[in-house]
């Protein structure tokens, strides 16, 4: 039927009309990229465009909607896209926080309540899931994804998409997922953004590419294309990765879209100038270009001059079409326009209960020294910090159409939750005082106002405060905007006067609690070493500052997980978990010089992948496994016993790691092949079993097969990828 109805379409359309449907132009109130779109409302008249980006709100997209069913000659309906990266209205924590939660249940629900939201306000597109590896936290776009794991990745990939979609586009508030940034833009070198990734094919298939996999098998409709070089091809016009594995290997059937400008980028990548290089990217499979206007302005020309058959242009016209077909847009053209569903269900008392319980469980309690940590709801507290009275920065980067004015400050969170609390609170520092920083964050106008006190009165202000408190709560960390695109930092330690001031409260003497709001791992070695109790909630959305008093005073007990190793300092970036061993493996006590190591700094990380505390301690038995070998087409049961031994109630993250021992490729020193997320009352313990079965142990060989290969493995299990024990089992084909 849709194909029929399409082939009618498609009858009647001119080829301007066909290559209007692979036009993306940005209109309205965000600005997501360098230039914006011209002439819009007339170029949907005339049918010169397939959807409309970075506007919403139902009157907003009926106007422009109305546009292409009265104005456009065959009407046909607008798709309406926007980065609902981690909730439309209703803001949930930054996809590295909420990837911490390592519970997929919650992930997909976050994903449904924001295409619930952005469906009533209109919106049938959203460019989320971000699934790319990321590696390197200098790069401000981590904070985007769910860190360094594939294998998580792909869990959380997949669990987005379904929230988004739904099981069928047809429902009226499913919207198309846009998986991104295909592909490894994660692995820019030097963390810069935009910048070149050079890398073997068998790094690829095992390290980086399982995430966009699992998103497109999980029915991901639409794909974005990611603004890097990939071993000498930009990925816009990539042939290989567009068409020979998104679409021949993996199967793909939906469309695929540029990134902002990303066709006429091709030109400074130097591949041609507009004609040629908007040929070149239609070619490879790039069916829509953001904002270029490469495709409507040159694709005839090309055509004519026999530089691209009409075949090519009508494939991705043809891709599009049936997008918006299986949305039922051709149906109803205002199914996505429903001004009473946006006054009820956005911002409802349930989405935000249900974002408060998500950002408490993305928090991760990274030290907790003497158990200073649950406070006291009776406490005195000198509530201190740039970012404890502060609404503006909760809601993160690509915070969609969130209103930061309907967030809650730590402050206000404190207040409801523990109304008895005595709390003096005072700033101690400015968010940022550094002049650089500053100007390349202003760029949307966002004001980070300074404090007309100088920085030596704020951090004496702060002292006196702290001094006549039982504890110092000390909220600290980065602006949102240092977060997220084109944020690329060199140095990942807490601004200098954030530091200063965080030096000062530790010299009264009064215990210091540290909460960290930032977008991605810093460097934290001093305050490891100096800090009492340290909590990271990222940034944690509209109910930051409910989440994080309700985890303060132990309302909720933190269980997240890092997914991003934190390293000690930035020269030892790129840092993971899953490195490969060499042939000079360092064991980090010995003195031996020739290692694998640095003369001036450890290894070691400083919070390992999978790290996370809780109020309650856990203990873990050895790993047993139920037999020492297994045959291809087995199993063998990996059993460890897991028990509450502390004062709470609390969650565990089990991990599972394995490693291949020796084989015809070298193999990472571990990596996560299963975990489950647990929930002990205190004293309780529970038995803990793994199944480990062949498709848990293949692997892309240097034929880039997915196979198992004979020989020995090392099983792990622990709370973090660190600490854990181990077993070994012989696998024979
Ligand atoms: O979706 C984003 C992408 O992640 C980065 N460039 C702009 C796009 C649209 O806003």
């Amino acid at each position: 039927k849709m194909n029929a109805f399409i082939d009618e379409l498609m009858s009647k359309m001119t080829l301007d009309e066909k290559i209007g449907q692979l036009n993306l132009p940005a209109v309205g109130f965000d600005v997501t990229g360098p230039i914006l779109s011209q002439g819009v409302d007339e170029k949907i008249e005339k049918g010169l465009v397939g959807g409309v980006f970075n506007t919403f709100t139902p009157q907003a997209v009926r106007k422009l909607q109305e546009l292409a069913m009265t104005k456009s000659r065959l009407k046909i309906p607008l798709l309406f896209g926007y980065d609902i990266v981690h909730g439309h209205k209703t803001i949930f924590p930054i996809p590295l926080g909420l990837s911490a939660s390592w519970d997929m249940g919650l992930i997909e629900k976050s994903a449904r309540i924001a295409a619930r939201e952005a469906s009533a306000d209109g919106l049938n597109w959203t460019f989320s899931p971000m699934v790319d590896i990321a590696r390197d936290p200098r790069w401000g776009r981590i904070s985007e994804g769910s860190g360094e794991d594939p294998y998580l990745g792909s869990l959380i990939g997949a669990a987005m998409v379904r929230g988004y979609q739904t099981n069928s586009l047809a429902n009226k508030d499913a919207i198309l997922a846009c998986v991104k940034h295909f592909a490894l833009y994660g692995a820019a070198e030097g963390g810069r953004d935009y910048n070149t990734t050079d890398m073997s094919l068998i790094r690829m298939y095992n390290e980086y590419l399982p995430p966009y996999k699992a998103a497109v098998d999980a029915g991901a409709e639409t794909v974005m294309v990611s603004f890097n070089d990939i071993n000498g091809i930009p990925a816009t016009a990539n042939k290989w990765l567009l068409t020979d594995l998104l679409r021949n290997q993996w199967g793909f059937k939906g469309f695929v879209v540029s990134d902002y400008t990303g066709v006429s980028e091709l030109i400074p990548h130097g591949l041609g100038d507009l004609q040629t290089v908007s040929a070149k990217a239609l070619e490879a499979g790039t069916d829509m270009d953001m904002v270029s206007e490469g495709f409507l302005t040159t694709l005839k020309q090309s055509l004519k001059e026999k530089k691209i058959t009409q075949s090519v242009i009508d494939l991705a016209c043809r891709r599009i079409l049936e997008s918006k077909y299986k949305l039922g847009l051709f149906e109803d053209p205002y199914k996505y326009v429903d001004e009473e569903r946006a006054k009820t269900e956005i911002l409802s008392v349930q989405n935000r209960l249900d974002a408060r319980n998500i950002a408490a469980a993305s928090m991760v309690l990274l030290k907790n020294n003497n158990q200073l940590l649950p406070l006291k709801k009776n406490a005195k507290i000198a509530l201190i910090g740039p970012l404890a009275d502060n609404k503006r920065d909760m809601i993160g980067n690509w915070s969609a159409a969130g209103d930061w004015k309907k967030a809650i400050s730590v402050l206000e969170g404190l207040k409801n939750v523990a109304p008895e609390m005595d709390i003096t609170y005072a700033k101690g520092a400015n968010l940022v005082d550094n002049a650089a920083i500053l100007k390349q964050i202003n760029f949307n106008g966002a004001d980070i106002i300074a404090d007309a006190k100088s920085p030596q009165q704020l951090i004496d202000e702060a002292v006196a405060t702290a001094k006549k408190a039982d504890i110092a709560v000390v909220v600290l960390g980065e602006s949102a905007l240092m977060g997220g695109e084109a944020t690329s930092r060199t140095n990942l330690d807490l601004l200098p006067n954030q530091k200063e001031l965080l030096k000062a409260l530790t010299a009264t003497g009064k215990p210091v609690v540290l909460v960290l709001m930032n977008s991605r791992p810093l460097t934290l070695e001093w305050e490891d070493a100096n800090v009492p109790a340290i909590l990271e909630t990222w940034f944690s959305g509209t109910e930051s500052g409910n989440a994080i008093a309700d985890v303060l005073v132990g309302n909720y007990n933190p269980a997240g997980k890092l997914t991003a190793t934190f390293p000690k300092n930035v020269g030892q970036i790129p840092l993971y978990y899953n490195h490969k061993n060499t042939g000079r493996p360092y064991d980090g006590i010995s003195n031996e010089k020739f290692k694998s190591r640095y003369i001036d700094s450890s290894n070691d990380p400083l919070y390992p992948f999978g790290f996370g505390l809780s109020y309650t301690d856990f203990s873990f038995s050895p790993v047993k496994l139920d037999k020492s070998s297994m045959k291809s087409g087995q199993t063998i049961k990996a059993t460890v016993e897991v028990k509450n031994t502390g004062n709470f109630d609390g969650q565990e993250v089990v991990q599972l790691y394995l490693q291949d021992i020796y084989g015809s490729v070298t193999h990472p020193v571990k990596e996560l092949k299963g975990f489950q997320k647990i929930f002990l009352k205190k004293g309780e313990s529970k038995q803990i079993t793994f199944t480990i079965d062949t498709e848990m142990l293949k692997f892309y060989n240097t034929d880039l097969k997915f196979a198992a290969e004979s020989g020995d493995f090392n099983v792990f299990t622990g709370p973090n990828s660190r600490d854990v024990s181990s077993a070994k089992f012989s696998f024979t084909l």
